[in-house]
């Protein structure tokens, strides 16, 4: 070894293999498989220590890894030997405290056999939203407990977190035994008490082993102050666990498509990421949603045409038939395909400060879909500490919770259990693009299954035709008062004069009929509105101009109507009246109500109003009269503004 190191080059290296020759060792390693796994317990426990030690004695470390680590890197030797054991657990510690990797730390390590990922996540409950997503792409979970205290709130917590992901292999690492005088009873109590949480929770199997990560007893050799434990160590057992992608390569075939690829003519094939199964030319498959099928007779990598191609590699796959198939379809073996459907029921891990609102419209991720999704109100939140069902009405930062959801498109999936990446998802506010959950589908509704679109011979076309006349809505969105009625209103009556088939909905009229269970929270505004969106897409469908005055307060609800119509047809139309202007005409006395506290939820005093953004039609009321308005508005719809 040489002082010459660039950055990122290993500090040193126990391998004999790499002085005597260089390939052969690149070669072994680059075989090597990789383990992804995650270390949970609460700070105690000894988790920077365990983690400490299995980068120390797997002699393999990053040199900006420990830079980060150790404040003094001058103690950073180029022999690993040289680094000292309690400096570098000190430096994982003092990184965790000092609250720089609240979000999960990913660290490094390699043995002979195998790489190492670990996720090192924060033991907090409310760090909850990081520890899932640490857990999310790991193939097996350490958890960790202190021999002294045995099975704690914490450690169920995480066992249930870790098993709600989908980790198959859990081992329940008995640390701190030194402490316990390397106690046999101490042990097999721990265990005893840990099989029976984990069975009450479905967790079938765990593998149980005594150590201690500070004095290294079963870590990498058999400790001799545990002569009743016959083995394996940490380190064996991670070397030997089977991965879930060697797991994934049995199932059957299922790619999600990332991007068509189509450089020239002569060539179109579809590039993704092997979810599950294997791929050869010759294969029969089936293009979801569509159904389409084809055989592939080519499966192409950047080194060119290839024989096969299994689960977590990326490729691109051609087809003997031009069928459609794009971004978000997922290609499968022809005589087992994935499931299709818009209702699922799913678990929800809620990830963000503001919480869920039921019935507003959010992105759903899964796999390279993206479609628009609402959730309803939850069954019910799980408490993590005590595995109780808890009733709810929304989800809340750090909560789990199990609910129904509803996408406006189908979707291609399979169960979280069966296929983590065709069942697990992520839901993305619309206005602010941050993700705000991540979720699994438990299984699809029958109820979707059941209900099949029936196809009719007079159609929105006929209608509209027969009527001589473009259907379209005119949504009409602004503050209580502000005059959203009265303009419609005389939109209406100019329309009608003019020979025009029209339909009038007015919030008030509506909320007396169709919508009179509902009120003015948040949720039932966007229920109400949803429905009114419902209600005017049949209406246009009939061939109708519809008019509705709505407060509509929310951007999310007016998009997702919008989102129902065909390009060109949905003109949002912002009644723009100050508050202050509403207010003093306060034509029903509902301003003064509000003022006085008497009436709760009143838009524009204790309840949002989100302006449009870019409206078809913006109308200031304080300059332009109502009749001024109508004819602004009748003459953009017509084209003759
Ligand atoms: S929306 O917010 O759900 O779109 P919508 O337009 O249907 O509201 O109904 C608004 C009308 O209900 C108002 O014009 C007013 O007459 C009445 N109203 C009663 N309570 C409220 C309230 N808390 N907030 C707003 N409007 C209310």
């Amino acid at each position: 070894m040489t002082d010459t190191k660039t950055r990122n080059e290993p500090v040193y290296v126990v391998d004999e293999l790499i002085a005597q020759d260089i390939d052969a060792y690149l070669e072994q390693h680059e075989h090597k498989t990789m383990l992804r796994f995650i270390t949970c317990g609460s700070v105690d426990d000894g988790k920077s220590t365990l983690i400490g030690r299995l980068l120390y004695d797997s002699k393999m470390i990053f040199e900006d890894q420990l830079d980060a680590l150790t404040s003094d890197s001058k103690k950073v030797g180029t022999q690993g030997q040289e680094i000292d054991f309690a400096l570098l657990v000190d430096g994982l510690a003092a990184e965790r405290e000092q609250g720089i990797t609240i979000d999960v730390a990913y660290r490094f390590f390699n043995t002979e056999k195998r790489k190492f990922i670990v996720a090192d996540c924060p033991g907090h409950e409310q760090y909850t939203r990081n520890m899932v997503t640490g857990a999310s792409t790991a193939d097996l979970a350490v958890i960790l407990i202190d021999a002294r205290k045995g099975v704690l709130v914490q450690t169920r917590r995480h066992s249930y977190l870790c098993h709600l992901i989908g980790i198959k292999n859990i081992v329940l690492a008995v640390n701190k035994m030194d402490l316990v005088d390397y106690s046999q009873e101490v042990f097999d109590k721990i265990v005893a008490d840990y099989t029976g949480f984990a069975n009450s929770i479905g967790i079938e199997s765990f593998t149980a082993m005594p150590i201690s990560g500070f004095k290294g007893d079963n870590i990498t050799t058999l400790s001799a102050n545990t002569p009743w434990y016959k083995g394996p160590t940490l380190v064996e057992h991670l070397e030997t666990v089977e991965v879930i992608s060697s797991v994934d390569a049995d199932k059957p075939f299922r790619m999600p498509v990332q991007w068509v690829n189509r450089p020239n003519l002569d060539f179109r094939g579809f590039s993704g990421l092997i979810a599950t199964g294997a791929v050869k030319p010759g294969d029969k498959i089936r293009v979801l949603p569509s159904g389409k099928t084809s055989t592939v007779s080519k499966v192409v990598t950047f080194d060119g045409d290839i024989e096969e191609a299994v689960a977590g590699e990326s490729v691109t796959v051609c087809f003997e038939d031009e069928i459609d198939c794009s971004r978000g379809s997922v290609i499968s073996v022809a005589d087992n395909p994935p499931q299709t459907a818009d209702q699922f029921e799913s678990t929800i891990v809620w990830m963000a400060d503001e919480a869920l609102v039921p019935g507003r419209a959010y992105w759903l991720k899964l796999a390279t879909q993206t479609v628009s999704v609402t959730v309803q109100e939850p069954k019910y939140t799980v408490n993590v500490n005590t595995m109780e069902h808890m009733a709810a009405k929304t989800l809340e930062l750090n909560e789990i919770g199990v609910a129904e959801i509803t996408t406006d498109k189908q979707v291609v999936f399979e169960p979280y259990a069966d296929n983590r990446a065709l069942g697990g998802f992520i839901l993305v506010d619309k206005m602010t693009n941050a993700t705000v959950a991540a979720g699994m589908i438990n299984f699809s509704l029958r109820r979707s299954q059941n209900v099949h679109w029936q196809a009719l011979d007079i159609g929105r076309k006929q209608h509209a035709a027969l009527k001589n006349q473009t259907p379209a809505v005119l949504w009409f969105t602004g503050l209580s008062g502000s005059g959203k009625s009265t303009i419609a209103n005389m939109v209406e009556k100019k329309l009608h004069r003019m020979n025009r088939h029209t339909f009038l909905l007015d919030g008030d009229n509506v909320r007396h009929g169709l919508n009179k269970d509902l009120g003015f929270t948040e949720s039932d505004r966007i229920e109400n509105i949803r429905r009114v969106g419902e209600v005017s897409k049949l209406m246009a469908d009939a061939g109708l101009i519809v008019i509705t005055a709505f407060i509509s307060p929310f951007q999310a609800d007016r998009e997702m109507v919008r989102s129902m119509l065909p390009d060109g047809e949905f003109f949002e139309v912002f009644i723009d009246t100050p508050l202050k202007v509403a207010e003093a005409r306060d034509v029903k006395g509902l301003y003064k109500k509000a003022r006085s506290g008497e009436l709760k939820n009143f838009t524009g005093i204790d309840s949002p109003y989100e302006a449009p953004r870019s409206p078809e039609i913006r109308i200031d009321t304080t300059k332009m009269s109502p009749e001024e308005a109508a004819n602004l508005i009748v003459d953009t719809l017509l084209g003759d503004a």
